[in-house]
């Protein structure tokens, strides 16, 4: 039998007994077509960059369904008979980009570029729904929910939100961001944006396939799909009879593996595809109810509720509810059926189960031998697990009808980290009640996903509440019985907070049932509303462009967006692999020190298609067990006798394909040793306990300010060793670590590696494998972002390749998955904090002192660095007098690496912490004692010695002004104190902070070349990120040689190109970072060009008269002028340091039940000097704001007592989505001005920003404040303590509701009860 299908119209034909029926569509994409632009990310269906758009055809209804599903989900044998259309199917480079390509591309919505042909095939999708539902187009509402399962971690989502909305009808064009299509206020805007054109569409669903499904049949392999429960009743019968010893899966949207991970690796006997039968597919309303097949897609189901008519408002709730299980995505492919047995059989957190159980839902099952059998929702999921053969056949949701004179009640909730979904709820539930005036007739509470095994109802307080009148005292004493019903079990995380929530959601639910059924209303203050749906998003960008080093200045798009867009630009593991070649993946330790036994896989089988286990012993003769070396120190490969900490790489495993080599690897097992061994050093105090640090290079130490004990004497008020921690923060760049080694002749080697740091990597290689550096060429074309994640990690990914594919002399290559990448790579580095803060009455800071004790991990790094960041970004108030004491604590921790902004962030929060302290102390505004602590120019020239300029150049007093009025801040800070009078349940905090951050400039090579047609190329040391450095790198290229004036160098930029790096072609590549390289790259470029116009100039001068570039550049050719250049910039002092500034205004808005922050407004000016590309600014402003959004409130870096990372995967990582941006976010790029020692009066753009996220941090602390307040008025303490406590960072949902108190129903009730005894 036949596998048949078409992917972007091309026919498929395989023949299905030689399929492995385990493999994914996204295997089979990526491996076995030219269809790259499907990217693999999570694995997990957490991403969205396997996003595909799946099209079905009914050949009775002659209807084509078109959906998107993560194709890393997706089994390859279900998309028999079906069409698959990715990104470079919907337009390419060769027949022309489809709109929305050319949409993403000119609302500046890619950067790194490894997001975003799923958000060019989600968008798609959107729209192509919108077409064809025919009664609407697409709205702004559905626009923005376009993309919403879809992650990005460079955009910050504003530029591709603002994409997806300009294809809305009812858009206001004000509303649409910076775009290279037309300007504001432009009359003909929404002419000049490429259309969407449904006459002219993408064919999804090729006739010839229409065709040929009417003939096919299925047959009787390992994957089978029966298409009647008759025939998938005798294959069931069949398999319980005969089936001892044969495995067997029914599979209808295989999604739940994106959970289960370990079911990816199992291979069954039999696949039964259940999703053909017609019976399980149907949806009918019948007079009681409606009953809904078990396979229908969660979709479908959604689409069926909201059409429903009786009883309209429950339905259209469950429905709601519903559209925030997963991702789109995930939706269209995951059934009903499959959530509700994920739940029953492994206890999934569903919320499917918890729903449906307070709907009164029923399930009809077949098993054999009992037959169809009918159970309620409460037994099906209490009973035993179901087995492998027994089939869920339908669901039916019951019509409930009030009777008369009363009136049916029905809420659904939910609390998660993201609030539009995508991520599991702490804890859900769902109410109904039978209710008459203001007492409850009979009543279904169900609550789950909290750390239950099953969905519950809790029986006890229905009982309790069934004929009650609700008053407070009744909602007092049926909270107070929850609170013995909804406990989490053992080992759940946050147990205080997910069982506080019931409470909430039950008082949010009868309370309500209080207010709208009294005559005598309360106030608005004491009403608990429903959830609001977030307000949505809408923006503002001041840019200023220049004209003065055209095309430097001006906002072009980004080189390659659309290549980015349709998924052509090439990614590392985009090259196709080398014949015969071969697929590593770590195996890593699992204890932090422990002596090394040796290692086997399990059952001491070599699984299959392993290779090879490339260890220390595998570096060769004359090499070295290094794999990472820079001028700050080397650091070893492979463990070898002993292990220094969990996560450090102990082997390669090698294999013949990567899901072999990853299935290896966790069937590895080590076998450690601790006996006689000293205990590990886990923490921070330990190192100190140990004295075991690592020293930091003396230039690298800064330098104290002033003379600390004296700023103390002068002091008012001292607040002494107080204590602060801060956590990790994981790089999530969308491209996982790595690199392709191909061995070559000679004993050379040649390795691709996505690497920040090509240099090293070549260093590295050279160092391991003992040969010399000119038998070594690393390439790298683009990043699929790094963060500085790619700077240190990417070294031992590659030289673990070449060791590989040294001994086995053949091409080896690993992409590292999600999980692996989050355990071994390291992120942030931790610190302990003690301060001492001496002040005046007036809030003016006379000393600070300092111990900051750094988790800088087992090894070095580029630890070193991290002391002076801190510093110098905590600057940036005049502190009177700064000393310190920095240590980096060197312990058996995982190695942590440089993450964007490293130490500046956490020199920040540091700064604000301690300005919120004194505030506190004082009972001051935060703002007024920021204000007052503000540097004068002299403070700032000593503080800040060899960077902080001319005075002119110190802009960020100014900035705090103007970003003070465009905020319409002290208006909103009095808006803020009325709404916070006038609400109970939700607080407001607004917050304004500065930043100053401290660059350095870098020597940077670069390389010109004219070829004989008049086009150039360019190389430069920097590597494309996703920062924008090609873009820079072009356009002052195009400006540099445009010096020469001749006819048609106005038209350069267009025939530029920047091409990969290349090691051997470009040396002194040093590294891509501290947010400087665009700049230096730039100027080395800059200097190439000067001379290519040098050398041209006397040529143009003999021509006599105008002579046009091409003209010019054929007499170059013939005259044997010499038209390649290269340079390297050095900057001309060293250090050359310059300083950043900004402002950001944040106010967020704190949902007191759940401890939820939503981000109402940022106002963010930043200072950009002369910006080389203010699109381009304007993105990493954006993009790294978010980032730092992502630290300081959502991203839990969780590990074990021993270092391990428990936060693995898209299930536990949060990083921000669209739903958890400022609503409203504005952002102004402030001009300022000259300076000749910067590259064209430039400043960086990449790092700095990200502090400002803090502001959201801070603000959020203020609204905590007002909620404490009033929970102390509640429970009648003294309110002095509420103002003083610390914020944790990430400010998460459980870190913010426990600071308001989880108990803070049961004290309204109790203080109410109070008040009205006294009455
Ligand atoms: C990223 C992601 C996020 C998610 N978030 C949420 C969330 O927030 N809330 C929530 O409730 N759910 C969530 N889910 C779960 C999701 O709803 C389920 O994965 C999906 O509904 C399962 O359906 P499926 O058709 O893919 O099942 P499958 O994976 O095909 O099947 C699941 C299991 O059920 C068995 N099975 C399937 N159908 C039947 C049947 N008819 N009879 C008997 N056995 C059957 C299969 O053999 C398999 O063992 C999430 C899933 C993902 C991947
Ligand atoms: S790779 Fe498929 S959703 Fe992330
Ligand atoms: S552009 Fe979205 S992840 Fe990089």
């Amino acid at each position: 039998m036949s596998l048949v299908f078409a992917i972007n119209g091309q026919r498929f034909d395989l023949e299905l007994s030689s399929v492995d029926p385990s493999t994914t569509l996204l295997e089979f994409l990526r491996y076995q077509t030219p269809f790259k632009s499907v990217k693999f990310s999570c694995g997990e269906g957490g991403c969205g960059a396997c996003v595909v758009l799946l099209s079905k055809y009914d050949p009775v209804l002659q209807h084509v369904e078109d959906f998107t599903v993560s194709s890393c989900l997706t089994l390859f044998c279900s998309i028999n008979h079906c069409s698959i259309t990715t990104s470079e199917g919907l337009g390419n480079s060769r027949d022309g980009f489809h709109p929305v390509h050319k949409r993403l591309s000119g609302f500046h919505a890619s950067q790194c570029g490894f997001c975003t042909p799923g958000m060019s095939v989600s968008l798609f999708s959107a729209l192509l729904d919108a077409d064809k539902s025919h009664s609407s187009e697409l709205t702004v509402v559905e626009a923005e929910k376009a993309i919403s399962g879809n992650l990005c971690r460079c955009t910050g989502y504003r530029p591709i939100v603002d994409a997806c909305k300009s294809f809305a009808s009812d858009i206001d064009i004000e509303d649409l961001g910076l775009n290279s299509f037309c300007r504001k206020g432009d009359k003909d805007f929404i002419k000049s944006l490429p259309r969407f054109n449904s006459e002219k569409r993408v064919c999804t669903f090729p006739e010839f396939l229409k065709d040929e499904i009417k003939s096919m049949n299925s047959g009787m392999y390992r994957w089978c799909s029966p298409e009647s429960v008759e025939e998938l009743q005798s294959l069931l019968v069949g398999y319980k009879a005969n089936g001892n010893g044969v495995s067997m899966k029914l599979v209808a949207g295989n999604t739940s593996v994106g959970y289960y991970k370990d079911e990816r690796e199992q291979s069954y006997d039999k696949y039964i595809d259940i999703t053909r039968i017609p019976q399980l597919k149907e949806i009918r309303e019948k007079q009681n109810g409606v009953e809904i097949g078990s396979v229908v897609s969660i979709s479908k189901v959604i689409a069926a509720l909201k059409e429903i008519r009786v009883s309209p408002g429950m339905f259209g709730k469950l429905a709601t509810h519903m559209e925030k299980i997963a991702a789109r995505f995930i939706r269209n492919l995951g059934s009903i059926g499959g959530n509700l047995v994920m739940a029953q059989r492994k206890q999934f957190p569903s919320d499917m189960a918890t729903i449906l159980l307070a709907a009164g839902a029923v399930v009809n099952i077949m098993s054999f031998p009992r037959g169809l059998e009918k159970l309620t929702l409460e037994e099906f999921l209490h009973g035993s697990p179901l087995e492998a053969h027994d089939l869920v056949v339908s669901f039916e949701i019951p019509f409930w009808h009030s009777e008369t004179n009363s009136e049916l009640l029905f809420e659904t909730y939910r609390a998660a980290p993201r609030p539009n979904g995508n991520a599991l709820a702490y804890l859900n539930a769902a109410f109904l009640a039978q209710v008459k005036d203001t007492a409850v007739v009979n009543c279904r509470l169900a609550f789950g996903a909290y750390g239950t095994k099953h969905a519950i109802r809790c029986k006890e307080i229905e009982d309790f509440l069934s004929g009650k009148v609700i008053t407070d005292k009744v909602l007092y004493e049926a909270i107070t019985l929850l609170g013995n019903v909804v406990v989490p079990e053992a080992g759940t995380s946050n147990p205080a907070y997910r069982s506080s929530l019931a409470p909430g959601f039950l008082f949010e639910f009868l309370h309500t049932l209080i207010t709208h059924h009294t005559t005598d209303k309360p106030s608005n203050v004491y009403n608990l509303d429903p959830p609001k749906p977030l307000p949505m998003l809408s923006s503002s960008q001041h840019v200023p462009i220049t004209n003065e080093y055209n095309p430097v200045g001006q906002p072009v798009t980004k080189a390659g967006a659309s290549l980015q867009a349709s998924g052509e630009a090439i990614y590392v593991d985009d090259i196709p692999s080398p014949t015969n070649c071969l697929y590593g993946a770590f195996i890593y330790s699992t204890k932090p020190f422990a002596r090394i036994i040796g290692i086997h896989f399990k059952e001491n089988l070599v699984p299959h298609g392993v290779v090879a286990v490339i260890s220390c012993k595998d570096v060769p003769k004359g090499g070295k067990n290094v794999g990472m070396k820079t001028g700050l120190g080397s650091v070893r490969l492979f463990a070898e006798d002993f292990t220094i900490n969990v996560g450090e790489c102990i082997a390669l495993v090698v294999a013949d394909t990567q899901r072999h080599a990853d299935a290896a690897a966790n069937l590895a097992v080590v076998e450690y040793e601790t006996k006689g061994l000293e205990p590990p050093i886990l923490c921070v105090e330990d190192a100190v306990k140990k004295s075991s640090m690592f020293d930091i290079i003396p230039i690298f130490y800064p330098q104290q300010v002033g003379d600390t004990s004296k700023g103390m004497a002068a002091a008012d008020h001292r607040i002494l060793s107080s204590e602060m921690r801060l956590g990790s923060q994981y790089f999530f760049y969308m491209e996982t670590q790595t690199a392709l080694a191909v061995p070559d002749e000679d004993n050379s080697i040649v390795v691709y590696s996505s690497s920040q740091t090509p240099q090293y990597v070549h260093t590295s290689v050279a160092t391991c494998l003992g040969i010399p550096e000119n038998n070594v060429r690393v390439i790298t074309r683009r990043v699929g972002g790094g963060f500085g994640g790619k700077a240190v990690m990417s070294m031992p990914v590659a030289t673990a390749c070449a060791v590989a594919a040294n001994k086995l002399q053949r091409p080896v290559r690993t992409y590292v998955n999600r999980k692996t990448d989050m355990i071994m790579t390291g992120g942030r580095h931790p610190m302990k904090i003690t301060f001492s803060v001496g002040f005046k009455s007036t809030g003016k800071i006379t000393a600070l002192e300092l111990e900051i004790l750094i988790d800088a991990g087992a090894t070095l790094g580029f630890s070193t660095l991290m002391s002076s960041n801190i510093i110098g970004a905590l600057k940036k108030y005049n502190w009177g007098a700064l000393s310190f004491d920095i240590k980096l604590c060197k312990t058996n921790l995982l190695s942590r690496a440089i993450m964007r902004a490293p130490g500046d962030v956490q020199g920040t929060y540091i700064a604000e912490a301690i300005i919120e302290n004194v505030a506190s102390s004082l009972s001051l505004e935060v703002d007024t004692i920021r204000k007052i602590n503000f540097h004068t120019y002299e403070s700032l020239a000593l503080f800040y010695k060899d960077s902080a300029g001319e005075p002119h150049e110190y802009t960020l007093s100014s900035m705090w002004d103007k970003v003070g009025a465009s905020s319409n801040y002290d208006e909103r800070v009095s808006m803020v104190r009325e709404f916070n009078d006038s609400n109970m349940w939700t607080k407001r905090g607004i917050s304004r902070l500065p930043i100053i951050y401290e660059v350095s400039m870098f020597a940077t090579p670069g390389r010109v070349s004219v070829l004989s047609d008049g086009t150039i190329v360019v190389e430069v040391g920097g590597i494309e990120l996703g920062q924008g450095i090609w873009t820079k790198v072009k356009q002052m290229t195009s400006y540099a040689l445009g010096m020469l004036q001749c006819d048609g160098t106005e038209d350069l930029l267009e025939k530029i190109r920047v091409v990969q790096s290349d090691t051997l072609s470009m040396v002194q590549g040093n590294f891509t970072g501290s947010s400087t390289t665009s700049e230096g790259s730039c100027a080395a470029v800059r200097l190439c060009c000067e001379t290519l116009v040098k050398r041209l100039k006397p040529l143009m001068e003999r021509s006599g008269g105008p002579i046009s570039w091409n003209k010019l550049i054929s007499q170059a050719y013939a005259q044997s002028v010499n038209l390649s250049a290269s340079d390297l910039y050095t900057p001309e002092e060293f250090p050359m340091r310059y300083l950043n500034y900004g402002v950001a205004v944040s106010e967020v808005e704190v949902d007191l039940v759940t401890g939820q922050t939503t981000v109402l407004q940022t106002d963010i000016l930043y200072d950009c000097g002369k910006s080389l590309n203010p699109a381009v600014d304007l993105g990493q402003i954006e993009g790294s704001f978010v980032q730092g959004l992502g630290f300081f409130m959502l991203e839990e870096y969780i590990t074990d007592s021993e270092g391990l990372v428990l936060t693995d995967s898209t299930w536990t990582y949060k990083i921000p989505t669209v739903d958890t941006i400022p609503r409203r976010f504005n952002v102004e790029l402030l001009n300022s001005g000259c300076h000749e020692k910067r590259v064209l009066s430039s400043k960086a753009s990449g790092e700095p920003p990200l502090l400002l996220a803090a502001s959201v941090h801070c603000a959020t602390r203020q609204a905590v404040k007002e909620a404490r307040k009033q929970l102390c008025m509640w429970k009648g303490e003294d309110g002095s303590s509420s103002s003083t406590f610390q914020l944790p960072v990430p400010a998460t949902m459980p870190v913010v509701k426990e600071l308001c108190g989880v108990d803070i129903i049961e004290s309204y009730l109790e203080w109410k009860l109070c008040a009205n005894s006294k009455l």
